[in-house]
């Protein structure tokens, strides 16, 4: 059957999976976060929406027929099949396969496969912040630090440990960026501690080659996973964790309230 597609307007004809859904023979309408229209300029379909309200139209509550289905516990790597862009995935992937083929320590490894985490399904801005929040709970103090770090450390050489500034950089942001204070002052404080090694590592390991012809298989790490993140057996997202609600915002990203 055709389904004429609204962006913003599941239909109750979207089946998915063929199993059943949640408000199921009524339109569901997908109101975006208000943190990826503010500012953009592009007209925010709240208004329309809440005057579309009518016992065929509710608001998503619940699993998206468009989105893979998550299993019950769910688990890193289900996240990182299920839910997170092609680019981060592959990003996440070929950094730590980098790391695991230079022969690095598995503390390494583990947190160049987590450090973008938070730009996979959940927000790109101040991500190694957000993405040490995700995992500080299921991995050692070193990773969690790490991972928060790299993202100040990228907008600073360190060319004896081999790391220049990133030429994408230059690309992304103009040659003229400065970063701004606070990155400056995670940097210098960086520098300083016991654990800046493994934090500097992430960066070198934090390739920009986006490479669509390399696959990395995930279940390669599946051990190393196994030994640096606890997977909590309720899985991720309903273990009472200060951090649940992020993880969860991941598996129902359109749920209204
Ligand atoms: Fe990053
Ligand atoms: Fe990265």
């Amino acid at each position: 059957m055709s389904v004429d597609r609204d962006e913003f307007v599941v239909a109750a004809s979207e089946t998915g999976d063929g199993a059943p859904y949640p408000q199921e023979g009524r339109n569901r309408m997908l109101m975006p976060q208000p943190i990826a229209v503010v500012g953009t300029g592009s007209a925010n379909p709240e208004k329309g929406l809440l005057q579309r309200m009518d016992p065929n139209h509710v608001f998503m509550m619940g699993d998206n027929p468009r989105l893979p289905r998550m299993p019950a516990a769910p688990k890193l790597l289900d996240f990182f099949r299920l839910r997170f862009s092609d680019i981060a995935f592959r990003h996440l992937l070929q950094s730590a396969k980098t790391a695991l083929d230079a022969g690095q320590d598995e503390k390494v490894i583990v947190a160049c496969l987590l450090h973008d985490i938070s730009n996979g399904a959940l927000l790109r801005s101040d991500h190694g912040y957000w993405s040490a929040q995700l995992v500080a709970p299921y991995v050692s103090e070193e990773v969690a630090w790490a991972v928060q770090h790299h993202q100040a450390l990228r907008y600073f050489a360190d060319e004896a440990a081999g790391f220049k500034y990133p030429d994408a950089y230059n690309a992304f942001f103009g040659p003229d960026y400065e970063p701004p204070e606070y990155i400056q002052k995670a940097h210098r404080d960086a520098r300083n501690h016991r654990w800046y090694m493994t934090s500097r590592l992430i960066t070198i390991y934090d390739i920009y080659a986006f490479n669509e012809n390399w696959n990395v298989d995930p279940e390669q790490f599946t051990d190393i996973i196994g030994r640096h993140f606890k997977e909590p057996k309720e899985g991720l997202g309903f273990d009472g964790s200060p951090v649940a609600h992020m993880w969860r915002t991941m598996i129902w990203p359109h749920n209204f309230l």
